[in-house]
């Protein structure tokens, strides 16, 4: 017979490594942001896998498919199982694998780009063998997430197990198409496309890497963590479904904003342009439902500092959905591109959003996988929640006025149409106070995640690993 508990082991071990990896790749994000401001940090001359050029790759790697993978791997374990009233799929041994060959990836991630392997494109950069443990992996974790699905006990399909799912499905596909190609080593290989339609095939990767890993799956995560939090329904069901349909359609069009400019077909970035434009609707359809979830419940905002992680998150979806779809007019995109005005909008998006749901799900998920009923300090909680919001600020504002400062100067002419700053070097030089204060904002926001592992650490001696029973189906299920 069936084990009449949910398997809660995988997502332990999942949700404490999201913030192991969550430290790594911040800590890795501060160095690369100190190397900018003090450009003798990259330790040239003696250590080149330290560089700027090893460590960026490493850091980008680190918080979107360790701290983001793992978060993302533990909560949409929990939330199949909670809301398919059934235990996963694959016996102990299939989610066990993805777990360990998950942390296999990283782990070689974490030697081969400092050390210099990348295919060189970017969010895609491990080489071919690492390539193919990710599609295993991958295969191993859908096969778990829709198995679960399938042996389901209650009829309806939760929605947020739509956006996991979608995003399982389209990270397949995206994975596999992008990182074809020939090898002609173990650990070189060339990609199969050429010229600018390699291009827009690493684009088309790259802009659904952010619509579905850090935008789709994270909503699954809303969709399930917010209501919750709050103790009330979603504010409404019917736009969720709207929601999720509306943008895996429209994402998957949207790519070429960011090869404005380039050898791409003009249609083809008038058409990625457009699709951007009308991103906006579903994407602030989606947080408005979210944020709405509270209604009647506001006065919790003053008082729960998991909720504040949760609704601020919506927040920053709400702005960087905004900017995202001014910045791929291509106008705009003339004076935000090759400015830091990209870094604000990244981290206004990876800092805001996707850290943001992400601890304040773990928060909500930890005790409960320790048989406890909260954190161990609610008051270190707050602490973080106030001090990460103060980084995410320093962070995004001082990048914003820097890029649009660059931008300006970068395009700025002297009457006879001559470059008024032909030396990029006199604008980098201008800078440098912005890239102190992103550090300071970095070291922040750092803090916070450590001031979390302290009180995981302390939730977890204090609790002990539990397994919940699998609840009887509520009265009104299948009906
Ligand atoms: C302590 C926190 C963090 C710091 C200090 C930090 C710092 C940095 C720095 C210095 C860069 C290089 C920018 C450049 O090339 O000019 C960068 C790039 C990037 N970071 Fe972070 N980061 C942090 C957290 C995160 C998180 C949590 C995520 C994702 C969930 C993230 C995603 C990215 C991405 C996608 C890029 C590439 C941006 C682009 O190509 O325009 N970062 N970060
Ligand atoms: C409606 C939604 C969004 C649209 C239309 C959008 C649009 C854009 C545009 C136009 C760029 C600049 C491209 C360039 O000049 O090179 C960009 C860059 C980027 N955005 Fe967004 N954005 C959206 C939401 C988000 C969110 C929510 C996140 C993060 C969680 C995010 C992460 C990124 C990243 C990582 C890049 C940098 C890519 C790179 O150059 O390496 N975006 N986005």
């Amino acid at each position: 017979m069936e084990t009449q508990t949910y398997n809660y082991k995988v997502v332990r071990q999942f949700a404490i490594m999201t913030v192991v990896w969550g430290i790594v790749g911040m800590l890795v994000g501060v160095i690369a942001a100190a190397q900018l401001r003090w450009p003798e940090l990259n330790l040239s001359e003696i250590a080149p896998w330290f560089h700027f050029g090893r460590i960026r790759p490493l850091h980008t790697n680190a918080v979107i498919f360790a701290f983001g993978g793992c978060g993302l791997f533990a909560t949409s374990y929990y939330v199949v199982q909670r809301t398919c009233y059934a235990r996963l799929f694959g016996g102990n041994w299939l989610p066990a694998f993805t777990f360990w060959g998950w942390q296999a990836v990283i782990v070689a991630a974490v030697i081969t780009l400092p050390l210099g392997y990348t295919q060189g494109k970017e969010y895609a950069e491990l080489e071919w063998p690492i390539d193919i443990l990710i599609a295993l992996v991958w295969v191993a974790y859908a096969v778990v997430f829709f198995g679960t699905i399938a042996k389901r006990k209650i009829k309806h399909i939760y929605v947020a197990n739509w956006f996991y799912g979608g995003f399982i499905l389209a990270v397949a596909l995206l994975h596999i198409v992008n990182s074809m190609a020939l090898p002609t080593s173990f650990m070189k290989s060339y990609s199969a496309y050429y010229g600018a339609i390699d291009a827009m095939v690493q684009w088309w990767y790259g802009h659904n890497a952010v619509g579905f890993f850090l935008t789709a799956a994270f909503l699954g995560m809303m969709y399930y963590f917010v209501p919750k939090q709050a103790g009330r329904p979603v504010y409404s069901y019917r736009l969720s479904v709207v929601h999720f349909w509306a943008l895996i359609f429209t994402y998957m069009w949207a790519g070429p904003h960011h090869l404005h400019y380039t050898a791409l077909p003009d249609w083809t970035q008038s058409l990625g342009m457009v699709l951007s434009l009308i991103l906006f609707a579903p994407s602030w359809g989606g947080m408005i439902n979210g944020i709405m979830t509270l209604s009647g419940a506001w006065n919790k905002l003053r008082t729960d500092p998991i909720l504040k992680f949760l609704i601020v998150s919506l927040s920053f979806y709400g702005m960087s959905t905004f900017e995202g779809p001014m910045m791929s007019i291509k106008s705009v995109n003339a004076l935000s591109h090759y400015t830091e005005w990209t870094v604000g909008h990244v981290h206004s998006g990876a800092l805001g959003w996707v850290g943001f749901v992400t601890i304040g799900s773990l928060y909500y998920l930890i005790p409960r996988l320790y048989g406890r009923k909260e954190m161990y300090s609610t008051k270190l909680v707050e602490m973080h929640f106030w001090i990460a919001t103060i980084g995410v600020v320093l962070y995004i504002s001082s990048m914003w006025v820097a890029g649009v400062m660059q931008g300006l100067l970068l395009g700025e002419l002297n009457p006879d149409g001559t470059l008024a700053y032909p030396q990029f070097v006199s604008v980098v030089s201008r800078t440098m106070p912005y890239y102190l204060i992103r550090t300071i904002g970095g070291l922040f926001y750092l803090s916070g995640m450590v001031m979390m592992a302290y009180n995981v650490y302390r939730t977890v001696i204090s609790g002990k690993p539990v397994d919940a029973d699998i609840p009887a189906l509520p009265q009104s299920a299948n009906h």
